[in-house]
């Protein structure tokens, strides 16, 4: 009978007879997957781990400090943190098609990964969140965890690495199911996805600090208003996007002229199809008010009703 308890033990055992004296690089998301092969190799080989964390300036409001306080804090894993906001916002500048701001993203993201990776000794495995679904589908959003497999062939020649993959005979909720066993907080295992390029391809079009800042904003409360009304478990992503429209509004006495931001919120199994969620007109009420009284520079929202398809999740 499998047990999740055996499977840790025969990991911890298989990984260090796997590594010996030698040491591990992971990159760390935030995501679910990379954060539990991290929890799961410290557990193994402790210090001989080493994580690698970029904050591209595109995560969610908070969401580096979580994820240093829980990973490197409480957890103790070995974690550098690469504060490459800057690059990665002037690679942008003046970019607004979508599939070349993802190039930039993934492709700056290699590059300072590459660089910090170069500055480590002897290094030989290379860990990986991979899980089964990225083993035997591709095209899908997790196998983003494969391709980077591929990108890190872009590393110095003389830095050969095996592979590290402790979670590839396991399903989504299992690797969730793992990170519970082994202590770690409600709010990592049970993350909502987050896309690599993050609030990057929520600001529709070229992306500035300021519109960052409106997505970032409203994307908190919502999360917030969400959690509040107990509705985080069900919908399967939700967030907030900055279409880039400014539209007239009154507020006291005065005429405004400022951004729309929209909500999108929708449920699915895998993300290939969705719906949008029902969710009560109470609580988007309470949302609409919130972002509008809390961000500046926003007098408008509006709540996004379709599907995927015809839509895709992100609008970008
Ligand atoms: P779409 O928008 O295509 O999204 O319906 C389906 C799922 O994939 C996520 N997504 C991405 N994930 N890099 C990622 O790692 C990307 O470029 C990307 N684009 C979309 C999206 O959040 C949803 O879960």
């Amino acid at each position: 009978n499998w047990s999740m308890d055996d499977f840790i033990d025969a990991q911890i055992a298989d990984i260090r007879e796997k590594v010996g004296d030698s040491k591990v690089l992971l990159g760390l998301s935030g995501g679910v997957d990379s954060s539990v092969v991290g929890v799961l190799l410290n557990k193994a080989i402790g210090d001989q781990l080493t994580c690698i964390f970029v904050d591209h300036g595109l995560l969610r409001k908070n969401e580096a400090q979580e994820v240093m306080d829980s990973l490197a804090g409480k957890f103790g894993l070995n974690i550098i943190k690469v504060d490459a906001q800057e690059r990665f916002l002037s690679k942008l500048t003046g970019v607004s098609d979508p599939e070349q701001k993802r190039k930039i993203i993934g492709n700056e993201f290699i590059q300072v990964f590459n660089d910090e990776a170069s500055k480590l000794k002897g290094i030989d495995f290379l860990a990986q969140g991979t899980l089964y679904t990225d083993v035997i589908e591709s095209g899908t959003d997790t196998a983003q965890t494969i391709k980077s497999h591929h990108n890190v062939g872009g590393l110095p020649e003389d830095m050969q690495f095996s592979l590290i993959e402790p979670l590839r005979s396991l399903f989504k909720d299992e690797a969730r199911e793992l990170g519970e066993k082994m202590g770690m907080p409600y709010e990592l295992v049970w993350r909502q996805p987050f896309p690599g390029p993050g609030l990057g391809i929520r600001v529709i079009g070229e992306i500035t600090d300021e519109k960052l800042e409106i997505v970032r904003e409203s994307d908190y409360i919502l999360r917030e208003e969400i959690k509040k009304a107990g509705l985080d478990k069900e919908i399967w992503q939700y967030f907030t996007v900055l279409p880039g429209i400014k539209s007239v509004g009154v507020m006291g006495d005065g005429r405004t002229y400022d951004y729309t931001v929209g909500i999108r919120a929708v449920t699915s199994i895998d993300g290939m199809t969705s719906d949008f969620a029902r969710i009560p007109w109470d609580v988007l009420q309470d949302i609409s008010v919130r972002i509008v009284n809390e961000v500046k520079q926003v007098n408008r929202i509006v709540y996004d009703v379709t599907s995927k398809p015809p839509s895709t999740i992100e609008w970008e």
